[in-house]
């Protein structure tokens, strides 16, 4: 490490960092930063000086993601890639993602001057919640080259991706340089665990073992609107009644499966007024679990749930897929090197499974990756009130420090 740089010091200004992204925002009062919204572009000034201060040289590539890297000591050295993303749910705190990017700040910091036998490149994804678009990580497919696809999708209003990366200045044919070049060390994330394991094992850091997969899909219930007072119950076609019932029943599946989580987050009910009976309703499902095979197994179980409750209403249903992605495990290199890295801090290190989706399930198809969990205090993440624990996030600076030193050693051997 740069025997010049203290970490607490360091810890303290990550700390502060955290809390001055949260108040870019969309909405005052919030933290409320979706795919490439307008305060995007100060999160990109905030880390822009920062890496200005390494003398970083930083790019903003073609879907947004703020890209500062330190050269390896030959222009054929291998990359190290670290950091997570800036953009947000809505009303969120102030540690999902932005965390994992200023740590990885943070970490390069501590290295300043310090030789390493590769190269070192920060990453601000712009896109990972997939809440604009509804499909996650636009950011991070970008460098693995699978972000094409994603292109056409729209936003709510008709706005597609290839239009909001035009309007945010940037350029969709320039995709293909987004890719990784060259040859991949791995990708290491810190992220906020988001639950409560670490918690309850009063553990500071932990390593995650694998990312669990998981599925998103639209519902569209279709029935009829008609006079509240006047249309008898059996001559309804609810499309609210129904879409309510596969609400309770996706909750049921999910309770009696160990490990499953079941969640519908939205449902608009149209006409949407006091005296109509509903007649269509858009809802989204997302189902996660760490073993492929349970999540598969139930998902169909569940469409013939929303199925049947929409039959049994003369309510048609459509199902439309979103995405889809396997449960993803982490590096198991990276993993033991984080463990060697937690031990030599005099850190408990206990292993994890991550029920969020993370950048690092992307970067995992196309090199090792692997990610430190930090203690979530209260449990709470995609709100709010999400918390940290300052020397929790300092141990995992300190780990993150081992694990480059290590790193080093490894690759020089
Ligand atoms: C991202 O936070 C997700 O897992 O939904
Ligand atoms: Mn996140
Ligand atoms: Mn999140």
């Amino acid at each position: 490490m740069n025997p010049s740089v203290n970490l607490s010091e360091l810890n303290a200004r990550v700390l502060a960092a955290c809390a001055e992204l949260a108040r870019l925002t969309e909405v005052p009062g919030e933290t409320t930063r979706p795919y490439l919204c307008p305060s995007t572009r100060d999160v990109h000034a905030f880390l822009f000086a920062w890496a200005a201060r390494l003398d970083l040289s930083v790019r903003v590539d073609a879907v947004g993601n703020l890209r500062a890297r330190r050269e390896g000591p030959r222009p054929d050295a291998p990359t190290l890639y670290a950091g997570s993303h800036i953009d947000t749910v809505p009303n969120a705190g102030a540690f999902d993602g932005v965390l994992g990017v200023l740590l990885a700040y943070a970490l390069a910091e501590a290295v300043q001057g310090q030789e390493l036998p590769f190269a070192l490149e920060l990453l601000a994804f712009s896109e990972e919640e997939g809440v604009r678009y509804g499909v996650p990580f636009i950011g991070s497919r970008a460098l693995t080259g699978t972000a094409d696809a994603m292109l056409g999708l729209t936003d709510a209003d008709g706005l597609t991706v290839a239009d909001a990366i035009t309007q945010f200045g940037l350029n969709p044919d320039q995709l293909p340089e987004a890719r990784v070049q060259g040859q991949s060390l791995g990708f290491l994330e810190f992220h906020i665990e988001q639950g409560p394991v670490l918690q309850a094992a009063g553990a500071a850091v932990g390593v995650v073992t694998a990312i669990a997969g998981q599925n998103r899909v639209l519902l569209d219930f279709t029935g009829r609107a008609s006079h509240a007072g006047t249309t008898p119950m059996l001559h309804r076609r609810d499309a609210l009644a129904a879409a309510a019932r596969f609400v309770v029943a996706a909750e049921d599946r999910a309770r009696h499966t160990p490990g499953l989580v079941a969640t519908v987050g939205v449902m608009h009910a149209r006409p949407g007024a006091i005296n109509i009976v509903p007649g269509d309703v858009h809802c989204t499902l997302d189902i996660r679990h760490e073993h492929d095979a349970v999540r598969l197994e139930k998902l169909p179980l569940l469409l013939a749930d929303a199925e049947r409750f929409a039959t049994e209403r003369g309510v048609t249903l459509t199902v439309t897929p979103k995405m889809e992605e396997p449960a993803t495990p982490m590096d198991a290199g990276f993993r033991a090197l984080l463990h060697r890295a937690a031990e030599a801090e005099g850190l408990a290190h206990p292993e994890l499974v991550s029920g969020a989706g993370h950048d690092a399930m992307v970067m995992a198809t196309v090199m090792p990756a692997a990610m430190l969990f930090i203690r979530s205090p209260n449990a709470l993440s995609h709100h709010p009130d999400e918390m940290v624990n300052a020397e929790d996030v300092e141990a995992a600076l300190r780990v993150g420090v081992r694990f480059v030193e290590e790193l080093a050693q490894e690759v020089r051997a």
